[in-house]
């Protein structure tokens, strides 16, 4: 079985080894547009030897953010700012990857350190949402959204088909759709979010009809050599699990047949009554299912932190690769640190770039 240090090839895309930078949003955006912030953050990641750094959950149109802070790749100039940037993570190594998405019924938001709510009614700085059903996701997040109908359904899907085309031509290597969590496509798929009576809405066939169909045209303008991942929420802990599970899985085989190359395995988040199990890599289990059952290659993130036990889910086969967020807010260079607890030959060498790496491997710092 391969380590945490062994690369990983999907695709034409071979990634150095199997860490990967989760996305997370920064919410330091104007207009979408990424600026200085974004170039230090994810050259940072990528400098710190992650074998994959994947840009934030952006919005493929601007009623798609989550907060006004959010990413975007709705228009050219995005893109154009995205551009050096990624060619930066190249340069260090690293390959690239980007989230797109919706936020639904939980966009509009306050930056999470304003307060992690909707923009109250009536501020100029918020914008009306819409998600499957006139359904509100409940606590701070209580703004009703409005209903989609079957134009706006249409024009969802084709706002993520040129957001991938953007990807696509300022040479992202890696695709990840954002059908988690509790945003636009998760909440299709939940009945908590999901109350239509039409083709979209009722039977799982139905409620898996949004991500399939998006899932689907985003492949076709997707480069077939170009790894094409989704993030799933599997699990909504809402005391339905094997039933949700099941689902999910076989979902994910549908996407499989569509073309998915790639699934990462996380929680549901759309309901606020869930009872989450949260504790050191909890989702490893569940992904280690979804990975054995579909037969795709897959990765989780939660609470991973420790080398040793990134390590073991590889080696065990339970993932593929290990999705970190905050180890690597706390410590850009946590691959180093890896690589040097794991006894990897080299570690500097093999995770950072030269006007670091020299420095440590001769005088052996601390
Ligand atoms: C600041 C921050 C922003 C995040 N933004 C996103 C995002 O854009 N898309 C996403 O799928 N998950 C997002 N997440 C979740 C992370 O990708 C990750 O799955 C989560 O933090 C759990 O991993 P960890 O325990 O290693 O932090 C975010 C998390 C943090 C801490």
């Amino acid at each position: 079985m391969p380590s945490l240090f062994d690369p990983f090839s999907l695709k034409d895309i071979t990634l150095r080894n199997r860490i990967v930078a989760s996305p997370m949003c920064q919410y330091s955006a104007q207009d979408g547009i990424a600026n200085e912030w974004h170039r230090a953050h994810l050259a940072g990641l990528a400098r710190g030897g992650t074998g994959l750094v994947v840009i934030e959950a952006t919005g493929v149109s601007p009623e798609g953010r989550i907060t006004p802070g959010c990413l975007g790749l709705w228009n050219d100039g995005q893109a154009q700012a995205l551009a050096p940037i990624v060619a930066e993570m190249h340069k260090a190594g690293a390959a690239s990857g980007i989230q797109i998405g919706h936020a639904g019924r939980k966009a509009s938001a306050n930056l999470p350190w304003e307060g992690d709510d909707h923009i109250p009614a009536g501020d100029a700085r918020g914008w009306e949402t819409i998600a499957p059903s006139a359904v509100a996701q409940g606590g701070g997040l209580g703004k009703v959204p409005r209903a989609m109908g079957l134009a706006d359904i249409e024009r969802v899907r084709n706002d993520f088909v040129s957001a991938a085309e953007r990807a696509r031509d300022l040479g992202v290597q890696w695709l990840k759709l954002h059908f988690a969590h509790g945003y636009l496509a998760q909440s299709f798929l939940s009945p908590h979010a999901n109350k239509r009576d039409d083709a979209y809405g009722g039977s799982f066939e139905n409620r898996s009809r949004f991500l399939v169909e998006t899932l689907a045209a985003v492949r076709k303008v997707w480069p077939e050599n170009r790894p094409l991942s989704a993030r799933l929420g599997v699990l909504e802990y809402d005391g339905r699990d094997e039933e949700t599970l099941s689902e999910a899985i076989a979902l994910v085989k549908r996407f499989k047949a569509e073309g998915l190359d790639f699934i990462d395995v996380s929680v549901g988040f759309s309901t606020n009554e869930a009872k989450i199990p949260w504790g050191p890599a909890f989702l490893a289990p569940v992904a280690e299912r979804v990975r054995r059952e579909t037969g795709l290659p897959a990765s989780t993130s939660w609470y991973i932190s420790e080398p040793g036990q990134a390590d073991a889910l590889v080696r065990e086969g339970k993932v593929d690769l290990v999705t970190l967020g905050r180890p690597l807010l706390a410590d850009p260079h946590w691959p180093y640190a890896a690589a040097k607890a794991l006894g990897v030959e080299n570690p500097a060498w093999t995770t950072l770039p030269a006007p670091y790496a020299h420095w440590l491997s001769r005088y052996r710092a601390a």
